[in-house]
């Protein structure tokens, strides 16, 4: 039987919305979110609006999202997008910054740091850096996601380093990237890193937090240099063993760091930020956390996957992706002009009632009897989809295991926290909590004596 491949003709929705979505975005930072959501709920494949001079596309088909993300990728580049100028500014040339065959280099420079062998391999000193971190959680009326934070750049320094920062070092990672997504975001709407090296208290902030990562990474490098390459290579071997393929030359040091930063910054926000909504999902839903601890309890941990998985359709650590178009492109009958932005919106479509049945609702049981729909993207699609997802799942799930079975924690409130979505979905308020130590219990007591 032959096949005949007919492309989708997808429907286009006009919007004279542009100004009103920059309006939103200076009104407040999470009403673009909205201005996405609204866009997907229009009966339409692709929402196209103009903001100033540029002109914009709001994918709002799962099919269609993918053709971007995986199917077109020549046509449809992170080079120009809206975050990337700022992230430059931060984290250099490497993986996530770079387009084309430089890319392509540092993916595959990077990748066999990323591998299931790989990760299994880390997993004992991420596990151990958990334990540790986790002993030393602050307790009473805290800021989780910071806290989370702090946990997740511990974990993913031990887990590609090798390394624990020095207290100050920790610090100032932290503080990075606490101010870091509102100088991105700054310096990705005025499209210039000069506010970078204004004398003004973020900006000094981030320039001393930059200066404390730069040490850290510097420091790590140094160290490795001297005591040899591990057994079992790390991010930190890969990276100072790789040799330039035309000239055979090893990285300079700046290449050495971008490589690095890369990772060291762009994970942990992240995994706070998942880490924040899991608990505030699971202080919000009580049923849902008695079957986790007990499924926990039974050594099972299938539940433990799907209230992670539930989390990223809930509340989408990176709730949108986005892309230039590099050449005019046609698709699917719409016609995309070179130079347009288009947009992803990840948390749109994870919480849209026509891939999800009551998608309001925080329902892990969704992912243990079904494959996930078309619209299922928390950690992008394609040749650029996250690298680190094993890893992240790790961390996730071996650090929320820790906090369930050995806090308790409560809001206080109904009051949904709100969104603070400059690149990630972070709490608004970074997830006010009452935390408490739980009673030890014979599974706290197993974990730490595994841990
Ligand atoms: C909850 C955890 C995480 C989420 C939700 C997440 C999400 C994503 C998404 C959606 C993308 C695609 C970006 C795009 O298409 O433009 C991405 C890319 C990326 N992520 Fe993650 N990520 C997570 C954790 C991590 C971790 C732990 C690491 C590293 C250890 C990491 C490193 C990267 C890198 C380097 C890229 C760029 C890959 C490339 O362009 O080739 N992420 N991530």
């Amino acid at each position: 039987m032959t096949r005949v491949s007919v492309p989708p003709t997808y429907r286009v929705h006009r919007r004279p919305w542009g100004l009103s979505l920059l309006a939103d975005i200076v009104r407040s930072r999470a009403d673009h979110l909205a201005f996405l959501e609204r866009c997907t709920r229009l009966d339409a494949d692709f929402v196209e609006a103009n903001i100033l001079t540029h002109r914009l596309f709001v994918v709002a088909n799962a099919d269609a999202a993918r053709a971007v993300l995986v199917e077109d990728t020549k046509s449809f580049v992170r080079e120009g997008n809206l975050e990337s100028a700022g992230i430059k500014s931060f984290l250099g040339e490497g993986m996530l910054t770079t387009d084309g065959e430089e890319w392509l280099r540092w993916r595959r420079l990077n990748a066999p740091a990323f591998t299931r062998a790989a990760v299994a391999g880390v997993q004992p000193i991420v596990d151990d850096s958990l334990e540790r971190s986790f002993a030393t959680l602050p307790r009473g009326r805290i800021r989780l996601f910071d806290a989370f934070l702090r946990v997740a750049v511990t974990a993913t320094t031990a887990g590609f380093l090798s390394a624990r920062p020095e207290p100050d070092e920790q610090d100032a990672l932290v503080d990075a990237m606490l101010g870091g997504p509102e100088m991105v975001f700054a310096i990705a709407c005025a499209r210039t890193t000069l506010i970078r090296h204004l004398p003004l208290p973020l900006p000094r902030r981030v320039q001393r937090a930059t200066a404390a990562v730069d040490r850290l990474l510097a420091r790590s490098a140094a160290r490795r240099r001297a005591e040899g390459a591990h057994a079992r290579p790390d991010l930190l071997d890969l990276v100072l063993q790789h040799r330039d393929p035309t000239t055979g030359q090893p990285l300079s040091d700046a290449e050495v760091r971008d490589q690095l930063v890369t990772v060291v910054i762009a994970a942990p926000e992240n995994i706070a930020t998942t880490l924040s909504w899991a608990a505030y999902a699971l202080a919000s839903n009580p049923r849902v956390l008695a079957t986790l601890r007990a499924e926990l309890a039974t050594g099972d941990e299938r539940y433990l996957r799907a209230v992670i998985d539930e989390t990223f359709r809930r509340f989408a650590a990176t709730p949108m992706v986005d892309r230039v178009a590099a050449v005019d492109v046609e698709l699917g009958g719409v016609r995309i002009p070179r130079g347009s932005l288009v947009v992803v919106p990840i948390a749109a479509l994870h919480n849209h009632p026509r891939f999800w049945d009551a998608p309001g609702e925080f329902r892990p049981e969704r992912f243990l009897v079904a494959s996930a729909p078309s619209a299922w993207l928390p950690f992008g699609h394609g040749p650029r989809k996250c690298v680190g997802e094993r890893l992240a799942r790790l961390v996730l799930e071996s650090a929320l295991k820790r906090f369930v079975l050995g806090f308790e924690w409560s809001r206080g409130t109904n009051a949904e926290p709100g969104f603070a979505a400059l690149i990630n979905l972070r709490p608004a308020d970074r997830m006010r909590m009452w935390v408490e130590r739980r009673a030890a219990t014979a599974q706290t007591a197993r974990l730490s004596a595994a841990g």
